[in-house]
């Protein structure tokens, strides 16, 4: 688009918009990810700045985004429900307190009350109860005319449908605002309902709320477990002085004067409100706490794409007032987008080192989730057929938090030939050794059942040098491929015959990185028992279970004496985990690398462990600290004395007043015990930080042994 039209640009963005606004609200099936709807509507906007002459009424800009869909009876909200102005960042919620401050001249916003609530990423609802009794449920629609879902939302569990009476009396016509959403966890497994049934899958927890109370048959929407979080008091009428004057609860009133109050008043009312809105002093605090949940998003049982900060005092509501479609008293801080669209080039299949065959896409680089992404997972065949993604889409990824990125499902197919938009097919085939892959009656993964297959080779060595089981620096995905593809090695019991020279003349190793790796290898041999077995990658063997396996029998030796009854007796370990260890070891393959791994030298025992094993301790207590004796001397912060011994003992260990030669370790916090510090330096007990806690709790492990400095 030629930059000196903006005119022509407008246009071209104002039926662009109308068009998303349609796949997004009336339909449920966007097409683009929200951040680039929101880039949309942010040029246009920039471009009515610059350009006055052309802002319309109708513009996008100047309305609330949705319109109604027809299945439903109209419903007219008498008190406008508006959209939020968004901040995408600290810099754009600087203009805002900006705003806010040349609008109140008189007002400190260092002093100011605003509540922050995460914004939940649902669809906003309005409900109305009359004399405390649930009687409407409507959606936004286009601000001023939203639909008639009652029927749908009176399925919902958490909506009451008769407000606490100990809480009112109530306003005679009361309506409540909030957002209907999916709990994560909700979402996860209806779309594994969708995918057992054969059935497309939603793309995010926003589109399957909106789409189950788009149901004409609320029964469909009885079986979504949809939720709700109210965030605000619409409409209120009929609540004379008279009335106002006795609703009193706990200490609030009707009708609130502050937003905070308001949210009170709905919680007491039996309405769920989000527990993780605050009331923060000062725009600074307000900042800082949209950062701390941008930081935990993923820490919250629902989706949120961001914070909605509202200033606390209603007074002050009606002397900011509000643009045509958004007030100016709140603003919606939006995260960093997680999904993106772009092509998908093409879809793969990887091998693991059990021979699961994992389809991916291979993408069109995007930036997203704070980095750049080429390939994404696409999980099973199922999962590709439920998305119904093909080479050549457009498809939106996702990237949230640690997790792998994925495939979310297509937006846009070319009308390219027939060869590009046929549905892709699972390879008969493996693509490392050629031989069949099979897919198990009643399972979702296919297999490359071939144990010589040269990729899950290479899978299981990497896995074996991987940080949590032998952690051989400099042995990556990389060059592991290139020692198998050279043919030096085969399984991870090579690697210990390898010696100077024998990686001579290979890509990218110089003496140097020979040595390097050499020394990393040899080093590894001293690994206890417990990542051996992680390393070996039997079956159900994380490093939870390797633990307690390598506690309860302090050898490999005495692993594989006792049999699959003893080992599922063992506490920590069960008949699953049992049964896959006794299988491993009868296997003669798995027997012989074991042997070579011991001629070698490396380490088959674990150390602290007495070499008749814990059993019995073990047994008694479950968890990383089963049979271990924890002493604790000084403050934690976060823990009092209690606490930090109640949290050793659920994790199966003892913490006893003193320090004894048995002592597994001494946490050293604020102002120790002289006695105990120099006990444990004269035994030789190792002593942890503080920070050291928190791991050692998680995994029994003392981690890289920060004693600290003996106290002086
Ligand atoms: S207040 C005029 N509070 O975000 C004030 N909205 O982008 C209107 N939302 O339409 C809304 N959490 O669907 C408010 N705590 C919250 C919210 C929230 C989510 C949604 C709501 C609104 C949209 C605006």
């Amino acid at each position: 688009m030629a930059a000196g039209d903006p005119e022509a640009r407008v246009a071209e963005l104002r039926s662009t918009i109308e068009y998303h606004n349609e796949r997004y609200f009336s339909l449920d099936s966007p097409e683009i990810a929200d951040a680039e709807y929101d880039a949309l509507v942010g040029e246009l906007r920039q471009l009515e700045a610059e350009h006055p002459e052309l802002v319309t009424a109708d513009s996008p800009t100047q309305r609330v985004g949705g319109a109604t869909s027809g299945l439903f009876s109209p419903v007219r909200h008498r008190v406008p429900m508006m959209s939020l102005d968004n901040a995408f960042d600290g810099l754009e919620l600087g203009a805002w307190a900006d705003r806010l401050a040349r609008q109140l001249p008189d007002v400190d916003l260092g002093t100011l009350d605003f509540s922050a609530e995460p914004k939940v990423d649902g669809v906003a609802m309005s409900l109305t109860y009359v004399d405390g009794r649930f009687t409407q449920a409507a959606t936004r629609g286009d601000g001023v005319t939203g639909e008639d879902v009652t029927a749908n939302v009176a399925t919902i569990s958490v909506v009451p449908d008769v407000l606490d009476p100990a809480a009112g009396p109530y306003p005679h016509h009361l309506e409540v605002r909030g957002e209907v959403y999916l709990p994560t966890s909700a979402f996860e497994q209806m779309n594994k309902r969708q995918e057992d049934a054969g059935e497309r899958l939603f793309v995010n927890p926003r589109n399957a709320a909106a789409g189950s109370l788009r149901q004409k048959d609320p029964i469909v929407t009885a079986t979504r477990p949809l939720s709700f979080w109210a965030y605000q008091i619409g409409e209120v009428d009929g609540l004379d002085a008279e009335d106002a004057a006795g609703t009193d609860a706990g200490g609030v009133r009707w009708p609130p004067d502050r937003q905070s109050d308001a949210l009170a008043l709905l919680r007491r009312a039996g309405l769920p409100v989000s527990p993780d809105a605050r009331t923060v002093l000062g725009i600074a605090a307000a900042v800082e706490r949209c950062a701390e949940l941008a930081e935990h998003r993923h820490d919250l049982p629902y989706e949120i794409d961001g914070v909605v900060l509202k200033v606390d005092d209603l007074a002050l509501h009606d002397r900011l007032g509000a643009t045509s479609r958004a007030p100016r008293w709140a603003i919606a801080f939006k995260f960093p987008p997680e999904e993106r669209t772009t092509t998908l080039l093409d879809i793969e299949v990887s091998i693991g080192r059990t021979g699961r065959a994992t389809p991916f896409a291979r993408l069109e680089p995007v930036f997203v989730g704070g980095s750049t992404v080429g390939l994404a997972t696409l999980h099973n065949e199922d999962q590709v057929r439920a998305k119904d993604v093909r080479p050549g889409d457009t498809v939106i990824v996702r990237k949230a938090g640690d997790v792998i990125p994925e495939v979310v499902g297509p937006v846009a197919r070319p009308a390219g030939g027939p060869r590009r938009r046929a549905p892709w097919r699972f390879p008969t085939k493996c693509p490392s050794c050629g031989m069949p892959l099979v897919r198990l009656e009643g399972e979702s993964d296919t297999y490359c059942t071939n144990i010589d297959c040269p990729q899950q080779r290479v899978q299981r060595i990497v896995h074996f040098a991987s940080r949590s089981a032998m952690d051989i620096e400099g042995l990556g995905e990389q060059r592991v491929v290139q020692l198998v593809g050279t043919g030096l090695i085969g399984d991870p019991a090579d690697l210990y015959a390898l010696g100077p020279g024998s990686l001579a003349g290979l890509d990218k190793m110089g003496e140097l990185s020979e040595h390097n790796l050499l020394t990393a290898i040899a080093e590894s041999k001293e690994r206890p028992l417990s990542r051996l077995l992680v390393a070996l990658g039997i079956r159900h063997v994380g490093p939870t279970g390797a633990r307690a396996l390598a506690r309860a029998f302090a050898s490999l030796e005495r692993l594989r004496a006792v049999g699959a009854e003893t080992l599922a007796a063992t506490a920590g370990v069960g008949p699953v985990i049992a049964a896959s260890v006794a299988e491993f070891f009868d296997n003669p393959a798995n027997a012989a690398v074991l042997e070579r791994l011991a001629v070698s030298g490396v380490s088959l025992v674990e150390p602290g462990v007495p070499p008749e094993g814990l059993a019995a301790e073990a047994a008694e207590a479950a968890g990383p600290l089963a049979g271990r004796s924890v002493v604790v001397t000084g403050t934690l912060a976060g823990y009092s004395r209690e606490e930090a011994e109640a949290a050793i003992v659920a994790r199966g260990g003892t913490s006893p007043g003193s320090v004894s030669k048995r002592t597994y370790a001494v946490v050293v916090g604020d102002a120790p015990g002289a006695a105990k510090v120099t006990k444990a330096e004269k035994l030789g007990v190792p002593m942890l930080s503080p920070e050291d806690f928190e791991p050692l709790l998680a995994t029994g492990e003392l981690g890289a042994g920060t004693a600290p400095d003996p106290p002086g």
